[in-house]
């Protein structure tokens, strides 16, 4: 199969097992769908949750320089009018005038694909609208009446939510620079164009950190940063041959940074002719002091900083490492999926018809949305069900983690059905465990199988699950 097909069909496999067992659905799907919006089912959901705590846990709850901060969606207009979002947060729109399709002016394969696709004009070129500069801001009005007075915006990243509140911190919890806010929260943008399934989308979850330094120690602290947050990733399992840190070229960055690297993916998509490319996972600035200058101007409010021990008064510099949810989430899934031949003795004792190979998700056990499967070998055998039943509620209320209990179909199909979407242990409850109460614990990867007493499950669990 060629390179581009295969990785076609890694995507559409993914797609079709996202919607096959509930991790992700298109918004709207029963109306037609709405482009660039997806929902979160009962999996993605849980895997959102694991990959936002993971991320709290390290740029928050493990540290001593981090504190926490949600605010809202809706911001008072001027705050986009200092952050410079109303102004430059555009992208270079065309229009064909035959079909009124709309392109972002910079995407050239686009345009040279629909200029292919879409009958000429006779002069053999498709006729375009000049350059328009599309504001990414979705508008909305608070209150009844809807005019220019009453217009704000849905905030295209939560960023400027954290500095509008740099003050407050401040004055209300004993952080000293060097220090940073941390936020999760949905981000809207109007993209023009959107796909490659959650990779860019009008609506998504993002988290960010500012993080707050004297100026002249930003440029250490933005190496810092970059190599934490790869660390991050290369901790939850993604591959090194997948990821890596770019540094940007000044051209290339926002216009509030002073330096951008990005950590970028390996995406089976995106590159020419339908080659892997690798691109933007994670954004991680130097924003200066852009920031908390702008807002101090128009707000007329100081922000800057006063250093009790040097007695020197400043505006703050800001690292800023900044991801999005739903593309974390897809780098994971597609780092994570997997498909193999089960041995000859594994695939015994799997239905032969559910066919010759399984897929595995391989998430790091932190991010697998259901940790423990229990079944009973036979769903027709009362002692054998009571008591995976037993095991199921001890273990759900112990571990305080995602335990599901399954006794449908052949136990082949129920190993093949958890591997599918990433569960690390399955446990059976046979014969031998009414007489001796050991069980058998099945291990995701290697497809192992060892016993272990009952007794000893919540201390296994905790063992192989948090220190894994
Ligand atoms: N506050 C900095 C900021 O907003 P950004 O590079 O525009 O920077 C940060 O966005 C991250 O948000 C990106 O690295 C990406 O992970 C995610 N992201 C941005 N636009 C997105 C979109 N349309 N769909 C999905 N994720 C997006």
């Amino acid at each position: 199969m060629e390179q581009k097909d295969k990785n076609q069909n890694l995507m559409e496999k993914i797609v079709a097992l996202c919607k096959r067992r509930g991790f992700v659905f298109q918004n709207s799907e029963i109306y037609g769908g709405l482009n660039g919006f997806w929902d979160l089912g009962p999996l993605g959901v849980a895997l959102a949750d694991n990959i936002k705590n993971q991320w709290w846990n390290s740029m928050v709850i493990s540290r001593d320089d981090v504190v926490g901060l949600d605010s809202s969606i809706l911001s008072h207009p001027r705050v986009w009018e200092a952050s410079g979002h109303l102004k430059s947060f555009t992208d270079p729109l065309v229009e064909c005038k035959i079909c009124h399709e709309r392109f972002r002016a910079d995407n050239k394969k686009e345009i040279e694909e629909h200029k292919k696709t879409h009958p000429s004009t006779g002069s053999g070129q498709t006729k375009w609208t000049d350059v328009k500069h599309f504001n990414l801001m979705f508008k909305t009005f608070v209150g009844p009446i809807e005019d220019d007075g009453n217009k704000t915006y849905l905030r295209p990243e939560t960023a400027q939510g954290i500095f509008i509140n740099f003050e407050n911190v401040l004055s209300s919890s004993r952080v000293k620079i060097p220090f940073g806010i941390a936020q999760i929260g949905k981000g809207f943008r109007n993209e023009i164009t959107t796909g490659n399934f959650l990779f860019r989308v009008r609506e998504f979850e993002m988290m960010e950190l500012e993080f707050f330094v004297e100026p002249g120690e930003d440029s250490k602290w933005f190496d810092y940063w970059k190599k934490e947050r790869l660390k991050w990733y290369l901790n939850l399992g993604i591959k090194k041959e997948n990821i890596k840190l770019v540094d940007l070229p000044k051209e290339d960055i926002a216009h509030y940074s002073k330096e951008t690297s990005e950590i970028w993916y390996n995406w089976p998509f995106g590159g020419a002719q339908g080659k892997p490319w690798f691109g933007e996972l994670e954004g991680i600035a130097n924003r200066g002091d852009y920031d908390l200058v702008q807002h101090s101007k128009l707000s007329g409010k100081e922000l800057s900083y006063h250093d009790e021990e040097s007695k020197k008064r400043f505006s703050p510099y800001v690292i800023e490492p900044s991801v999005g949810v739903g593309r974390a989430i897809l780098a994971f899934l597609i780092d994570s999926y997997s498909e193999e031949n089960p041995s000859a003795s594994i695939r015994q004792a799997q239905d032969k018809s559910s066919g010759q190979g399984r897929v595995v998700l391989k998430l790091h056990p932190r991010l697998s949305p259901i940790k423990v499967a229990v079944f009973p070998l036979l769903a027709n055998k009362l002692p054998l069900v009571k008591m995976a039943r037993a095991i199921y509620d001890n273990l759900k209320r112990q571990l305080n983690e995602f335990v599901v209990f399954d006794d449908r179909g052949n136990i082949g199909k129920r190993y093949y059905s958890q591997d599918e979407i990433g569960t690390p242990f399955c446990i059976t409850v046979d014969f031998q465990s009414l007489s001796d109460k050991t069980v058998t614990i099945r291990d995701r990867d290697t497809m192992k199988q060892k016993r272990v007493a009952v007794e000893n499950l919540p201390a296994f669990f905790r063992e192989n699950l948090s220190n894994a």
